[in-house]
């Protein structure tokens, strides 16, 4: 046998493996990207060696027969798979290849759709009644999950409007929103269960539940787009798209993301739309697929052994990969909390190189078992700061010792005691301990506490390490060392002057940002602004007793406890009495006569600020509204009353006139405001 031979009868039994693992074990050993990779080498070898292929090759078939536990189905049409593009290259191949069959020199019209990261399924009408649901399987057999699928809210178990054909088999994709993956992890944390790695798998989990009754709890969601046997009654469409159009008459759910596009531009600009939007869908895909618009002509391009070839699908950067732990680190935050972080051997997750992960706290890494030298799966979806979702476990070769925390702060050495029922472990050492400090200091200069502007975190870092500041009030000595500072890589005397300058001017604050900027466990802006507000005095935030403090909104016993603790240690009130001598001040807090509710038309209103204001800043905007009785949320809904909308407002507009909701300028808030004012 020929080396490419030897290659090639290597690979099929892999890739053949990897399908196993994958489609009936729910225990992939390979990340996605990995699998792609063997598939395309196989693809390649196949393209110039077509004498090899065989009828058992994986490029041949989809997934793997079904795991058992469920009723076997054929499907009466096969449930096909997609050949994959990975650049805008092989998009303008796939394009040319259809141009080039069909003779045709117009550009063509595409559909372009999300690919939903969920499990392909098959649903059966008869006479427009849902009789049957079937998992692709190995795309000839399936499963029967009718029972599970009849739970899905969005799907209809009886069709609407008229024309509906004898019997329909619609195809589509079931999977899980990524808030409902959320709460649902969320839930098995709190059942000392195993978490989902991702929507996906619980999306494969819940399908493969014996009990109906959990499949409805878990809300899986299912969007339709495609079809299998189809009676000869029916009125096909010409078209793809009007094809999705007579699905959503009959009140079946289609993705509404889905567009029309024509040309290998209209290709490419869907993708990067989409990517764009990637973050912000409330599903999780792994790219777009596109099919010619032409049925027709889709018939005559006809389909591989495995995919169709008039459609294919562009893969996005992988937002789940595989890597190398190489160590455990532990960072210490403001408060002496200890978190682990994973160090990673670097990988690029959805597009930005990942060295580091967390791992939250030692319950998690208890929970997936997560050990140094394990291969882990990293995730980075959204903003949130990329995480260890899981570990491979059957990369696990060898044994390996458990994570253990530290009894030892490893920056300062104190001691490090677990808090009573919370899974945080914190270091004793408090401000004593230079990572807090350091931590402290960086939060106190922060724009929404004092506000130094030029003291970032590396400059706050140096200070501390030439032990030239070590508690906040230290900062207000810092213009006694001007020649020192000059003397730093990168500070001139510019730079100097405006740092000390800007120190000078943080003086004077508000009792709020002051009350905030101590960095008080669990006292955030809003907390600091009710204790500011109701006490009116740090002498009298310090005399207050624990029910004192709890009658006050927002209060909870465990952030009076907090409080109570700060102002009973001696360090904190030298350094605070320390700054006020240094000249930190802010205005007397007069009362605010809160306005009687029906003189405002703000009173009681569900408002939204969004753009640019010229006026003042949007939290001065919220600031007023409030005071005047109105209830500013985030986002805009049916029952929001007004948007007040800046310059450059942009979704949030859109949305609004959508809903009906009444748009203020800044013109007209003013005047509204100026009324009652006046
Ligand atoms: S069309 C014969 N459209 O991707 C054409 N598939 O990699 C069959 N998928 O098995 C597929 N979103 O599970 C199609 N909008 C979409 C899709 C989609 C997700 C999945 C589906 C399919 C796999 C192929």
């Amino acid at each position: 046998m020929s080396d490419i031979s030897h290659r090639y009868q290597a690979l099929k039994l892999e890739i053949q493996h990897h399908n196993h693992c994958y489609y009936v074990l729910d225990n992939p050993e390979i990340s996605d990207a990995q699998y792609d990779a063997l598939m395309q080498e196989l693809l390649q070898i196949e393209a110039s060696n077509p004498e090899f292929v065989t009828s058992d090759s994986p490029s041949q078939r989809v997934g793997d027969k079904p795991s058992g536990g469920f009723q076997t189905v054929t499907h009466a049409v096969p449930m096909l798979s997609l050949d994959n593009a990975f650049s805008n290259e092989d998009l303008t191949d796939f394009n040319k290849r259809l141009q080039e069959r069909f003779n045709h020199i117009e550009p063509f019209s595409y559909v372009a759709e999300p690919k939903m990261d969920g499990l392909a399924i098959s649903i059966r009408f008869e006479q427009g009644v849902f009789v049957q649901a079937v998992t692709r399987g190995d795309g000839v057999q399936g499963e029967d999950v009718t029972a599970n699928v009849k739970t899905l809210k969005s799907l209809p178990l009886k069709l609407s409007g008229g024309e509906i054909p004898a019997v329909l088999e619609v195809r589509g994709e079931i999977f899980l929103s990524k808030k409902r993956f959320e709460q649902i992890n969320a839930k098995q944390l709190e059942k000392g269960d195993k978490t989902f790695a991702n929507p996906r798998n619980a999306a494969a989990g819940t399908l493969r539940q014996l009990d109906p009754k959990i499949v409805a709890q878990r809300q899986l969601n299912l969007y339709l787009y495609g079809w299998g046997e189809v009676s000869s009654d029916w009125q096909m469409p010409e078209n793809y798209f009007e094809v999705l159009t007579q699905f959503a008459k009959w009140g079946l759910p289609t993705n509404p993301d889905m567009k029309l596009v024509t040309g290998v531009k209209g290709l490419t600009d869907y993708y990067d739309d989409l990517l764009e939007r990637r973050e912000r869908l409330a599903y999780e895909i792994d790219g777009i697929v596109y099919k010619l618009n032409n049925i027709a002509l889709q018939q005559q391009a006809g389909f591989t052994a495995r995919a169709p070839r008039w459609a294919i699908a562009r893969k996005f950067p992988a937002q789940e990969v595989w890597t190398e732990l190489l160590g455990i680190d532990i960072q210490v935050g403001r408060t002496g909390a200890l978190t682990p972080v994973a160090r990673l051997e670097p990988v690029e997750v959805a597009g930005v190189v990942v060295s580091n992960a967390t791992l939250h706290n030692l319950d998690e890494i208890r929970r997936k078992d997560v050990r140094v030298g394990d291969t882990v799966i990293v995730r980075r979806a959204g903003d949130v700061i990329p995480e260890v979702a899981g570990v491979v476990m059957a990369q696990r070769k060898d044994e390996l010792p458990e994570f253990s925390m530290p009894t030892t702060c490893p920056v300062c050495d104190s001691e490090v005691f677990k808090e009573l029922d919370k899974a945080v472990y914190r270091c004793s050492g408090g401000l004593f301990c230079p990572a807090q400090a350091k931590r402290a200091l960086e939060h106190f200069v922060s724009r929404k506490a004092m506000d130094i502007d030029g003291l970032g975190k590396q400059l706050v870092e140096r200070l501390c390490d030439l032990e030239w500041i070590r508690h906040p009030n230290d900062i207000y000595r810092l213009h006694a060392r001007k020649a020192d500072l000059l003397s730093l890589d990168r500070m001139g005397e510019k730079s100097v002057d405006n740092l000390l300058s800007s120190i000078e001017s943080s003086k004077q604050t508000t009792l709020a940002r002051f009350i905030y900027s101590l960095g008080i466990p669990e006292v955030g802006e809003v907390t600091a602004k009710s204790l500011a507000q109701h006490f009116k005095t740090i002498d009298g935030i310090q005399a207050a007793s624990i029910e004192e403090l709890v009658a006050i909104n927002d209060v909870g016993e465990v952030v009076a406890g907090h409080v109570q603790a700060f102002f009973q240690q001696p360090h904190n009130l030298e350094v605070i009495n320390d700054l006020v001598n240094q000249g930190v001040h802010w205005p007397a807090i007069e009362e605010v006569a809160p306005l009687a509710e029906s003189e405002s038309v703000f009173a009681g209103k569900i408002v939204v600020v969004t753009g640019t204001l010229t006026f003042g800043s949007r939290d001065r905007a919220k600031e007023i509204l409030t005071r005047l009785g109105a209830k500013v949320t985030g986002s805009i809904s049916a029952k929001t009353d007004y948007l007040l909308a800046g310059e450059k407002a942009g979704s949030k507009k859109t949305k609004a006139e959508s809903l009906g909701v009444q748009i203020l300028t800044e013109q007209d808030f003013l005047e509204m405001v100026g009324e009652i004012d006046g």
